[in-house]
């Protein structure tokens, strides 16, 4: 049972259900699985967020305009413009409407490269032009095993969150997605998430403050699927879920969301 301090806390935090496509869909099958989603999610209290490519950027949000689906990227570069062949700027995102971006993600860390310090030219980059950031961390399964794990956190959050200050955080997502639970099956158990959700909140209270720590809304990926999350979602530091594969389908997804509803 948890206690009505424990509610009133955690009520000060948005709760998100947010969906990675990762490199999947063209924009015809992102059209057509919108269409399929928005009446099966219309009545959720939770907040629904989509990253999607950006190819089918433009289209999803003329889709999702006036429904309960926040629309976002899954990448962008720091600069506003200029000679980076290839590249998305925070500005370009914005204007077709995306309202956050994903960074960080560990893809892009592991297969790109990505260091904390390029990461945080990012944040710093979205929030200048008011896209939210949601900030993925999380351990490789060889840090965990040689007990690195909260080293990783800490370096990654404080890392990855240089000068941001506490009223951009408090707008900002933090997503822990231990990387040995992405696309492995192989979930956390709900109390070992909770137990590192814990831990990047206080990470978070001795940088910016106990204030800031409370309002993050920080959300929990790997393997996440219509019958587990209800467990996960259970946690006190847990303010929602990033998923990938069981995103992918409109119904699956639409289960996750609906998840206080159904049984599974
Ligand atoms: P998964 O991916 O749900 O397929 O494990 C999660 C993520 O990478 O965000």
């Amino acid at each position: 049972m948890k206690t009505r301090n424990q509610f009133m806390v955690e009520n000060l935090r948005p709760k998100i259900i947010a969906g990675n496509w990762k490199m999947h869909k063209t924009t015809e099958e992102a059209l057509h699985y919108i269409k399929k989603l928005i009446p099966i999610i219309k009545s959720t209290s939770e907040k629904v967020y989509l990253a999607v490519p950006f190819t089918a950027l433009i289209s999803v949000c003329e889709e999702c305009a006036g429904t309960n689906i926040t629309v976002g990227a899954q990448n962008m570069y720091e600069a506003d413009e200029g000679a980076f062949t290839g590249e998305i700027s925070a500005r370009m995102l914005k204007e077709v409407g995306a309202q956050f971006v994903l960074l960080g993600h560990s893809e892009r860390r592991q297969i790109f490269s990505e260091t904390n310090e390029f990461i945080n030219k990012k944040v710093l980059s979205a929030l200048a032009v008011g896209i939210q950031p949601i900030l993925c961390v999380g351990e490789t399964l060889e840090e965990r095993e040689q007990g690195l794990t909260e080293r990783v956190l800490v370096n990654q959050i404080e890392g990855s969150l240089g000068h941001v200050y506490d009223h951009q955080l408090e707008n900002m997502v933090i997503a822990y997605e231990p990387v040995w639970a992405i696309g492995t099956g192989q979930t956390a158990t709900p109390e070992q998430a909770q137990e590192m959700h814990a831990y990047c909140r206080k990470v978070i209270e001795n940088e910016w403050g106990d204030e800031t720590a409370i309002k993050v809304p920080i959300l929990y990926g790997g393997s996440v699927r219509p019958d587990n999350v209800k467990n996960i979602m259970e946690q006190p530091d847990i303010d929602g879920v990033l998923v990938g594969g069981a995103s992918l389908s409109p119904e699956s997804f639409g289960q996750i969301i609906n998840y206080q509803t159904i049984n599974v």
